[in-house]
Order: C-alpha cells, then structure tokens, then sequence
C-alpha cells in the first residue's frame, strides 16, 4: 500500500494538518467498523441481553490475545485496562510501602504518571528520585545505577518520554533491576507501535499503556501486562489473589469488547503495511528529513535527539524569543496545524508527532509557517 492509499483509510487526516498521534492518533476506518459491529452485534442482532456478558468476555479474549501477540507476551500476562492510569492504580495500589521507600522516575514523565507517584508520596512517604534524561542510552542506565539503593522500591519510567519521545533504555534498566531484586513498572503511551516492543525480552515487571496513540485504536482501551513473577507479588485490588492465577484479576472492570475489537483491527492494519519495524523506518526517515529543514530555519532548535539508538517519529523543537505555549496557538491557530506544547523541557516549544500516515508535504507546511514564525520572534 502506499501512502496515498493508506491516507484513504484515516478520514481524520482531512481535517487541517495532523501531527499530534503521540496525542491522541487517528482511529482508521476499519477500528470504526470493528467497533461498530461489535455493538451492532449485541444491538441489532437480537442477542438476549443475557448472553452479553459471556459475549463481551469472549469478544474482548480474542482481542487480548491479538494484543499478547503484538506486544511480545502471553495472554495470561494482559490484563485489559481503559487507560494508562488504571493500570498505574492496580500496581501502585496492589503494592505494600513503607515510609521511606523510594521510586526512581526519570525527568520527562508525563503527568499520569508523575502524579500518581506523588500521591504515593503523600499517602505512604514514599521519596521520589529523578534520573535526568539524556540521549545516550549509556548515560541513562548510569545515571539509573548511581541512583539505585536499599531503599529503592521501585523504578517506574516511560519507555519513550513524552515530551521529546526519546527512547529509554528499558532492557538494560530493566536488567540492572532485576539484579538486584528492584521491580520495574513502564509507561508505554509512546512506545507501542512507535517501537518494537517485546514484553518478555524486555523483561520488565510492570507494563501499563492505551492503546490510543500510536497503536491508533479507540480512546478507552488499554493494558496492564503483569510477568508471571510478578503476579506472584502484585494483590488485585477488587479480586482475592492467586499468585502467578493470570493477569485477568488485575481487570478492573467489565472489557468494552467492541472498543477492543477495534484495537484487534489496529493491530490488523500495522501488520498489513510491514509490521512495525517498518513503521518505526519509516516515521524515522520522515522525521530525519524534518530535524534538517528545521536546522535550517534561523532560531529554530531542534530538542529531541539524533542518536539511532534512542530517537524515534517525535521531533520536539523551540524557536528562540517565542514560548512554546504561543508556538502551538500560533500554529494551531493560523496554519490549522495540530501538535502539542511542550512544557517539560527547557526551551518549550512544541511536539511533532511523525506518524506512518503523516505526508512528506505536511511537514514542508510545517516548515513554511516555522519560518514565519521564527522572522516574527526576531530572529534571522
Ligand atoms: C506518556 C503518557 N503517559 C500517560 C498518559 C495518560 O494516559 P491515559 O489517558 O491512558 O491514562 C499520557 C496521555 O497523554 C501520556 O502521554
């Protein structure tokens, strides 16, 4: 397929310039078909209300283990979420603390999940630590080892940040833990279907994400993955537990099996144009073509990084004398060009996220009114 023909399959692309997947990705047309037969099923089909449960269940299993396949693990290792945030809740919830306990985070973690470990804080005295991001992958599981201590309770890190989407170097950190008896808990908003991602290579304990961004599937879906070790340790929160009895009973509520149905035609949809190493090329390629042009532009700096091995489609970028809050209205406002504000890193500016769908010609748009822009901040 090429690139004209998959634009065809993501009607959302019609509307001004696109380049916020890392926010909240296009749904193609085949997820909005899933999703509507799967309610059109229990709706139209005269399924007596008393079977849709076992329908949901069986419908939303099928979906689970479409996922466990995507992502590298067993089906007995997913449990199917709504959001990033519920899977956060079952582990940070179904975990013992004690006061002075600390949790090492890195310094480019979203909300969420910055504030969910807060809130630990508050409740159990837990002390948060921050690793400062860097883009060497080397300097990171460094700044990580000289972080870690007896009292570190656990590391709980994005797998690719979100302001500058660099990628953290997840199997080494997830290794140096493991050494020394430390649990991991990732954040994979921006990594799942952006990178490969390998559950059970990566060998983390704790892997909580939507599937909403990159992955393109329906707003309200999401997984919890839980190592079979794991599931030894971690307590459900509204279930008895059964150590190492299947990550489903750390499930919180019923699944919206159509919503999953439309994750599974996601899934569907990467494996069709070449999986998503393919994706991950590809978005690179792009978004290498992108850092240039913007290098070029007088007063524009390029903030996300450059290195094969932690770079990936975000390019997150400032221009001097302009605030990264005015940048985003500005190209928001005046271009109808829709990314994201950057406020965690110095100097804001904005986020661009360089989808498989995104066109070459897109950015060029970006480019022009970048230019604009740049002249009227003073710069050049
Ligand atoms: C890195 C990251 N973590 C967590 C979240 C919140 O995700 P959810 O809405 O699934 O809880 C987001 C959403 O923007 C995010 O970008």
């Amino acid at each position: 397929m090429n690139l004209a023909e998959i634009r065809t399959h993501y009607p959302g692309l019609q509307d001004g310039i696109q380049l916020n997947t890392g926010g909240v990705g296009l749904p193609s047309l085949e997820v909005r078909e899933a999703i509507d037969a799967g309610f059109n099923r229990l709706y139209e089909e005269h399924v007596p209300p008393i079977e849709w449960h076992s329908l949901m269940c069986q419908s939303a299993d099928v979906a689970r283990e479409k996922m466990a396949a995507f992502l590298g693990a067993e089906k007995e290792e997913l449990a199917l979420t709504v959001s990033t945030a519920d899977g956060y809740a079952a582990v940070i919830g179904g975990l013992d603390w004690e006061s002075g306990d600390e949790i090492v985070i890195t310094s480019e973690e979203h909300p969420m999940p910055h504030q969910a470990v807060l809130g630990l804080e508050e409740r159990e005295g837990v002390f948060l630590k921050e690793v400062e991001i860097d883009h060497d992958p080397a300097v990171m599981v460094e700044r990580t080892e000289q972080i870690l201590n007896d009292r570190t309770k656990m590391i709980c890190m994005s797998h690719v940040t979100t302001d500058t989407g660099l990628v953290v170097p997840a199997e080494a950190i997830c290794q140096l833990a493991r050494e020394r008896g430390i649990p991991t808990l990732w954040d994979g908003c921006h990594a799942i279907a952006q990178i490969p991602v390998n559950l059970n290579e990566m060998g983390c304990d704790y892997y909580a994400s939507n599937c909403y961004k990159w992955l393109l599937g329906p707003l309200g879906t999401g997984f919890l993955y839980v190592s079979q070790e794991a599931q030894k340790h971690l307590k459900p929160l509204v279930h008895p537990h059964k150590p190492g009895g299947g990550a489903a009973q750390y499930r919180m509520s019923n699944p919206a099996h159509a919503l999953y149905a439309g994750v599974g035609a996601a899934i569907d949809f990467i494996e069709s144009i070449g999986g998503v190493e393919a994706v991950q090329k590809e978005c690179v390629r792009k978004s290498d073509l992108l850092k240039n042009n913007l290098d070029a532009v007088p007063g524009v700096v390029v903030v996300s990084s450059r290195r094969p091995d932690s770079q990936t489609g975000t390019v997150t970028f400032a221009i001097k004398g302009m605030d990264g809050k005015d940048l985003d209205h500005a190209l928001r406002n005046r271009w109808q060009i829709v990314q994201r504000g950057t406020y965690m890193t110095e100097p804001t500016g904005v986020r661009i996220s360089v989808a498989f769908y995104t066109d070459e010609e897109e950015l060029d748009a970006l480019v022009e009114a970048v230019k604009v822009l740049a002249i009227e901040a003073g710069n050049g």
